[in-house]
């Protein structure tokens, strides 16, 4: 910035002395024009002063780029994101290339913090304030096309000539300044946009959405449209002011420390740190194969083809593979009605899935990955078969969310060349892939796998192998504790309600409707049967079994659903869960609350314990990607260090005393309290 600010000052005077006649800014760097501010330095701030002179310096520089004598062009090619877009913003000018490695955004609310350094001042004033509030409150990003489209850009040149074409468009300007103004807005937009009375209403509605989607634990959204309210129409210097001022604030917030937390657990993701440093190099993978044309193979297969990997999808049944190709369809088709793909593109996306009931599709694989029903001889049996019809090198994965890989690995004659790759359902959208490495399972297979995963798009977390591996094992005893809760006669709102507040995308039971009772029990049995008494099932959750409901999918739940939609409370099954809910009471919501969290504590804690992650990060950032827990906390034992040791201590102990064995407390928990160390510094990660 120091620099930036030395170079302003030279074209300052050069532009006196006439020796410039107009400035253009580009970025040296191949494929990025400016990705942002340095994290980093955003975390350690602790002090909101600090934070608002540190932001007002950076105002006060780009306020010199836009009082330049001279006119300025900011040339755009690649990513133009945070800082960047703000220094663009600030320039009379903006040209982008029109390379797919072009976008526009400004990512700072997912950080829990705004663009400060005039983005949120200039934006609104440049493009209108609807499509402003669009990339400011969500973090969406722009291609070259649409920021054309909306205004942000003057032109989009082509890529292999820009250097060339930015050069021709500063000249025109120098001849013609008024020659290059920007597109028209429709009528409907100028009215919202453009009186007092239209942006009460956009910003109305926009708090309404943010309150909505956030429940309100996310402030910087919520900053970001006091800002607008209160000053556009206003001084740019009074909009700034404004800026700093609320920068400061949320810098030093828990929220966007947390926030900056995750974001830093997802890049250590995805440069493979947690592999560890000894890692080998991952094996390219061409080809992938599917075992199995369901739900979740149709979805894998989909996925593979989406991101450019070949796929054979094998099934014993025609009609399902042709059910794995069309719902593989569906979802491209749904990416075209979004606008996301081109129905070109999505055709040709799809030419790379085929499908057969022959194993000799699979020759050419690098991975198979197994998505067959969850029977362990069957499983066995299958890929036993399947090693004999893919080359030696090829890796096996199996998607199993309940059974042992390490038993499936003894029926193998290459068992370090198998592991787990546990999906999330739907696939295409849950972000979490749990790799499992059996005891056989050898690095160069993990590190394969894990590289397979971030090439779909996935953030891949490494687990050992064991009941439920790491999501679900820590979902088991919270489900099952709302079923207790249930039982004792807290109302399904209630629950679910308290968790909501919370921050879960969803409560407990909702999410029960969503896996299947069919499903739940399952997992729920297999669980218990591995991990003893203190998972046995709550007498609510063994009573759903004798109704005949199954969750949204059957219609009925702890929900009703019309065409797949929820309908509220399904009062009906109170009676028919008669016996198992005695009576109803009003549970007190802390005591609900702290009985959900708890349970999900603890057994984490046993998760750490057991080996079945390495870090408190792993556990996090699973639980973040797997089940939606709230970013905003940081992660589960992130939001478990913010309470002391000893005292989450006291508060097991006191439920164990209440509720039974089953909040026995894990012995991790009981040695942390003793050394007075938290989670993170115990089970320390790697993203630091
Ligand atoms: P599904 O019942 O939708 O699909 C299973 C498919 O496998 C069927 O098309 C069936 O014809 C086929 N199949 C059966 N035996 C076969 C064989 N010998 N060779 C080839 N194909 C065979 O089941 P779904 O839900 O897709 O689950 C598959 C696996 O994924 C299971 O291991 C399950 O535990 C796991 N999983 C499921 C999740 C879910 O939410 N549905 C989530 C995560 C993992």
């Amino acid at each position: 910035m120091r620099r930036l600010g030395a170079v302003l000052d030279e074209a300052r005077a050069a532009g006196r002395e006439n020796r410039a006649r107009v400035v253009v800014i580009r970025s040296a760097k191949p494929g990025s024009f400016i990705a942002g501010a340095d994290v980093d330095e955003i975390a350690t701030i602790e002090d909101p002063t600090e934070a608002e002179t540190k932001v007002r310096l950076g105002q006060a520089i780009f306020n010199d780029v836009s009082t330049l004598a001279v006119p300025t062009v900011a040339a755009i090619h690649g990513v133009c994101l945070g800082g960047g877009l703000e220094l663009a913003l600030a320039c009379d000018y903006r040209i982008v290339s029109d390379s797919a490695k072009t976008e526009l955004s400004f990512p700072e609310v997912q950080l829990g913090i705004l663009p400060a350094w005039g983005g949120t001042t200039r934006l609104p004033r440049l493009v209108g304030l609807q499509a402003a509030l669009d990339m400011l409150l969500t973090g969406r990003s722009v291609d070259a096309r649409k920021a054309v489209r909306i205004g942000l850009a003057s032109e989009s040149l082509p890529a292999d000539l820009f250097d060339q074409k930015a050069r021709d468009f500063a000249k025109a300007i120098v001849s013609d300044p008024a020659g290059r103004r920007t597109r028209t807005r429709k009528l409907i937009t100028r009215a919202l946009d453009d009186t007092r009375i239209g942006r009460r209403v956009v910003l109305r509605t926009a708090r309404k959405r943010v309150m909505e989607q956030t429940g309100g634990h996310y402030p910087a959204p919520l900053r970001i449209l006091d800002i607008l309210s209160d000053n556009l129409g206003r001084s740019v210097d009074r909009s700034l002011a404004a800026e700093a001022r609320a920068a400061g604030e949320l810098i030093v917030s828990p929220v966007c420390k947390n926030l900056i937390h995750v974001f830093r657990m997802r890049e250590a993701a995805r440069k493979g740190k947690g592999l560890g440093s000894d890692a080998p190099p991952a094996r390219n993978v061409r080809m992938l194969g599917v075992l199995g044309a369901g739900v979740m193979g149709g979805g894998i297969a989909q996925l593979a083809a989406y991101r450019d990997v070949r796929v054979y999808m094998k099934d014993i049944r025609h009609d399902a593979v042709s059910g794995g190709l069309q719902h593989a369809r569906s979802l491209f088709d749904k990416a075209v009605q979004r606008r996301k793909l081109s129905r070109r593109e999505a055709g040709q996306h799809m030419e790379r899935i085929s499908g057969g009931v022959e194993f000799h599709g699979l020759g050419a694989a690098d991975v198979v990955v197994e998505a067959i029903v969850e029977k362990l001889e069957v499983k066995r049996a299958v890929l036993r078969e399947t090693e004999e019809h893919v080359s030696p090198e090829c890796i096996l994965a199996t998607n199993t969310s309940s059974l042992s890989v390490d038993a499936m690995a003894e029926a193998l004659e290459r068992p370090e060349r198998f592991c787990g790759m546990h999906f999330f359902n739907p696939v295409h959208r849950m972000p979490l892939v749990e790799v499992v490495r059996g005891a056989r399972t050898s690095a160069e297979t993990v590190a394969t796998v894990f590289g397979l995963a971030l090439r779909l798009g996935k953030i891949p977390v490494v687990v050992r192998d064991g009941p439920g591996f790491l999501v679900n094992r820590i979902l088991g005893p919270y489900l099952n504790e709302a079923g207790f809760l249930l039982g004792e006669g807290a109302s399904i709102e209630r629950i679910d309600r308290v968790a909501e507040e919370f921050g879960m995308p969803m409560g407990p039971l909702r999410l029960i409707d969503e896996i299947g009772f069919d499903v739940s029990a399952h997992a729920g049995a297999s669980l218990h049967e591995a991990l003893g008494a203190r998972l046995a099932p709550s007498p609510v959750l063994l009573a759903l079994g004798g109704t005949d409901r199954l969750g949204r999918k059957g219609g009925a739940g702890f929900y009703r659903y019309e065409r797949g939609k929820q309908k509220g409370v399904d009062e009906s099954i109170y009676s028919e869960l008669g016996n198992a809910i005695p009576e109803r009471s009003r549970v007190p919501e802390t005591t609900i609350r702290d009985r959900l969290l708890i349970a999900m504590i603890n057994e984490a804690a046993r998760v750490l314990d057991d080996g079945v992650a390495a870090t408190a990060e792993d556990v996090d950032l699973a639980m973040i990607m797997g089940t939606g827990f709230p970013p905003f906390r940081g992660g589960l034992l992130r939001f478990a260090d913010t309470l002391h040791p000893r005292a989450l201590l006291d508060s097991v102990r006191a439920q164990r005393a209440a509720h039974g064995e089953r909040f026995a407390p894990a012995p991790v928990i009981e040695r942390l309290a003793a050394e007075d160390r938290t989670f993170y510094a115990a089970f320390p990660g790697r993203s630091d």
